[in-house]
Parts: structure tokens; sequence; C-alpha cells
């Protein structure tokens, strides 16, 4: 059965570019974000492997590791590393697991047989340090996938466990969020959010972002 939300992200040994990966012991106490990509020697793989590469800083300052996977060979991934690496002006920087017999895509239902018939299809889990599945995201073969994008949910995540706000359509980092429905206790929501609150709604309130510099809210109650 398909992983869901707030499942247990499954432990396995398996292949990697950087040897064999025992999931639990390499993720460590990290938020991982684990993506599969159908194939190697292809070219909107090319460009996703590259970029995840190029940011690989940005999802450090976020204590997260990367690892892709595709059902190619160990040797294949080193064949192809060197073609990223020249084609995308980078250094892939991360390992590739090499899902030949198809435990992991099995274990996190990574192939869907009527998209790609043995193959991966683009698939993001971001795991959260206690191991738990926090989102999913699956894209077709032949839709590359935006990397920012990615980090912006690892950002919305961080924000909902650290400071009980949620983050509104479309937000970006920096723009005001929303305090969760839940909190209702108004001594705690004077505590987390000094500067104030805007309820445009009783269930809409809107704050600046906790971990942002302080201002004052125009409407605060
Ligand atoms: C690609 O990575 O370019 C690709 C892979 C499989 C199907 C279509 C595109």
């Amino acid at each position: 059965m398909a992983l869901r939300l707030g499942d247990v992200a499954p432990d396995f040994t398996q292949d990697s570019s950087e040897g064999k990966i025992q999931f639990y012991e390499w993720a460590g106490k990290n938020w991982v974000v684990l993506f599969s990509h159908p194939a190697d020697f292809t070219p909107v793989c090319t460009t996703e492997l590259g970029e995840t590469a190029r940011l690989k800083p940005e999802f450090e300052k976020r204590g997260a590791k990367v690892i892709a996977l595709s059902v190619d060979t160990v040797e294949n991934h080193k064949g192809w590393i060197p073609d990223i690496n020249e084609t995308q002006g980078t250094r892939v920087n991360f390992p590739i697991l090499a899902d030949h017999d198809h435990k992991v895509s099995l274990l996190y239902d990574l192939i869907h047989p009527n998209s790609l018939a043995n193959a991966t299809v683009r698939s993001v889990f971001i795991i959260d340090p206690e191991k738990k599945v926090r989102a999913t995201i699956t894209y077709p073969a032949s839709t590359g996938r935006n990397f920012n994008e990615i980090l912006r949910v690892i950002d919305s995540l961080q924000l909902t466990d650290n400071h009980k706000v949620a983050t509104p359509v479309n937000w970006r980092d920096g723009d005001d969020v929303v305090i969760v429905p839940a909190l209702k206790d108004e001594e705690e929501i004077k505590r987390r959010f000094p500067n104030g609150y805007k309820a445009v709604r009783p269930y809409l309130r809107l704050t600046p972002q906790p971990n942002k510099e302080a201002r004052e809210v125009a409407h605060t109650r």
C-alpha cells in the first residue's frame, strides 16, 4: 500500500553511487528528501540532479539530507554523474540509490505501472527526524520538479513544528503566516506572537513570520 502522511518511512539497505546505504543510519537525526527519477542518461533527470547538487547548501541550512533513486545500477549512475557535472556545471554531492532489485521502489510505491511499467516515477518524500513521512509529491516523467518548492515545503513544515503557524496560499519566506486553528489559548498566543496578529476572521489569523525580524501588525488584537 502507498505510504501516507504520518506513516513511518520504511528503513532499507541498498547500493548507491556512494556505497551501501543503511537508510536510518545514513539519515541520522536529519530531515530527509528522498526522491525518485525515471532513469539515468535522460534529459529531465539530468537537469533535476544538477539542480539538487546546486541547492545542497540550502537543504543543509534546513538540516536536510538529499538522496536520489532510480532502478539503474551503480555502474550506470557512476557513468552518468560526469555528464551531470559537465552539462549542469555542478558536482553531484549526494548519493543516488541503485534500486536494481526494486527493493526500495516496492517499499515506497515508486513504480506506477500504468505510467511507467518498469521505471520509477518522479516522487518526493519529505521525512522528518522522527522518520515520519511529512509530505509526498508525485510528478509524471515528462515534468521536471521545482526543487525550490521542495525547500518551501520544508520551511513550512519546520515553521509549523517550531512556531504553531501554517503557511497560506503562495506563501514565500518572509510573508505573513497563519496561526494554526488549534491554538486558542490567548496567553500562549501573546507569548508566541509578541507582535500581535490580525484576525481577518476568527479562524483566519495572520501574523508576521515568527522567525523573521520583528515588525508590528497593522491591526493587532
Ligand atoms: C527525462 O528524464 O528526461 C525523462 C525520463 C523518462 C521519460 C521522459 C523524460
